[in-house]
Parts: structure tokens; sequence; C-alpha cells
């Protein structure tokens, strides 16, 4: 079981993470044109996961998680991320583990009213993963850059009942 730690987004985490590519259909997750800088810069919000100081992906928070097109307020923290490519789609939990690390630092951080993610509505395996842990539903939009649907979700759950 690996044990998911967050850390500090450092250059060299942030040079690994603009080179993974995942595998169709998930590739629009790409950080493409990301320049590392951009990552390690703290007014965005990444943050690094670790397992026994290995880089395995990262979280965002703030509006680096909201898709344009989408109808956002204050009332969450949205947060995003993702996991190494080669670690995804493996059916352990351990995208499960790694966003609950994500909230659970997330809430000590920033103290937030409720938890947003804006997840591709294609993306059965992510949403399955925050339903679990306690995301509901809340809208469906069309995103202004391809016209793509994405799904809102948010959360407000305390963390013991995870
Ligand atoms: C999304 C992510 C965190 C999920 O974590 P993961 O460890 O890869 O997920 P798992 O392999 O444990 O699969 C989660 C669930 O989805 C199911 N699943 C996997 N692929 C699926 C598919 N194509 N269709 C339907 N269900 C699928 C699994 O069977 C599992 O179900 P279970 O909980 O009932 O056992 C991870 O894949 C990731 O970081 N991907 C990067 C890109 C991305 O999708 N980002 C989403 C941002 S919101």
């Amino acid at each position: 079981m690996a044990f998911v730690q967050i850390v500090a987004m450092t250059q060299e985490h942030a040079a690994d993470i603009v080179t993974w590519r995942y595998a169709e259909p998930y590739e629009r997750y790409d950080l493409i044109a990301a320049d590392p800088g951009f990552l390690t810069d703290p007014a965005n919000g990444y943050v690094a996961l670790v397992d026994g100081g290995v880089l395995i992906g990262y979280r965002s928070f703030g509006v680096e998680g909201r898709v344009p097109g989408g109808s956002y307020d204050d009332s969450a923290l949205d947060t995003g991320g993702g996991l190494r490519p080669v670690l995804t789609g493996l059916g352990h939990g351990l995208g499960r583990q790694a966003i609950a690390a994500g909230l659970a630092y997330g809430y000590e951080r920033f103290q937030p009213a409720a938890f947003r993610v804006t997840v591709a509505s294609f993306n059965t395996r992510a949403r399955k993963v925050v339903e679990s842990l306690g995301f509901v539903h809340v809208a469906t939009f069309n995103a202004t850059t391809d016209g793509s649907s994405f799904d809102i979700l948010t959360c407000q759950q305390s963390l013991d009942r995870r």
C-alpha cells in the first residue's frame, strides 16, 4: 500500500510532470504547454504527491482546476491533478488515495467550506473516484475551448466521513 504524501512542487518535480503523456483518451490531461516555472510558482497552487520520496502525481488548488465555460464562484475551492501516467488505471485505488491526501492537505491549509472538481464527462474513471470520496454532481457544461462536455461536482462533507 502506497504512503502518499504532499510535498512542495520543486523544479525537479515540475520538469518531470511536464513530460508526462497520458494514453488516449486521457491525453487532454497532458500539461503539454506548461512551463515548469508555472507549476513551481506558489501563486498557481500546485503541490507534488510522493510515495517514499518518489514523485507519483500532483494536485492543484485554486483556479487552475477550472475549465473555461463553467460557472464558478468562491463558495468552494477548486482542486485538480493527476497521477503519473504509468500508475493510472491500475484498479488499486491509488488515485483515490492521492485525491484523499490532497483533500486532507487542502482542508488543513485552506479550510474551505467545500471542494469542487471539474471532470471531463467521458472520464468515468475519475468520476467514480471522486464520487467515492463524497463528491456530488452539480452541473454539466460545454467548454468554450473545444465544446467538449464537463461535469462539476462538489463535496461539503467533513473529512472524517471519507
Ligand atoms: C483519475 C485518477 C485519479 C483515477 O485514479 P486511478 O488509480 O487511475 O483509478 P482506478 O484504476 O483505481 O479506477 C477507479 C475506478 O474506475 C474504474 N475504471 C477504470 N477505467 C474505467 C473506464 N474506462 N470506464 C469505467 N470505469 C473505469 C475502475 O474499475 C475503478 O472502479 P472501482 O472503484 O469500482 O474499483 C487517475 O487515473 C489520474 O490521475 N488520471 C490522470 C488524468 C485524469 O483523468 N485526471 C482527472 C482530473 S479530474
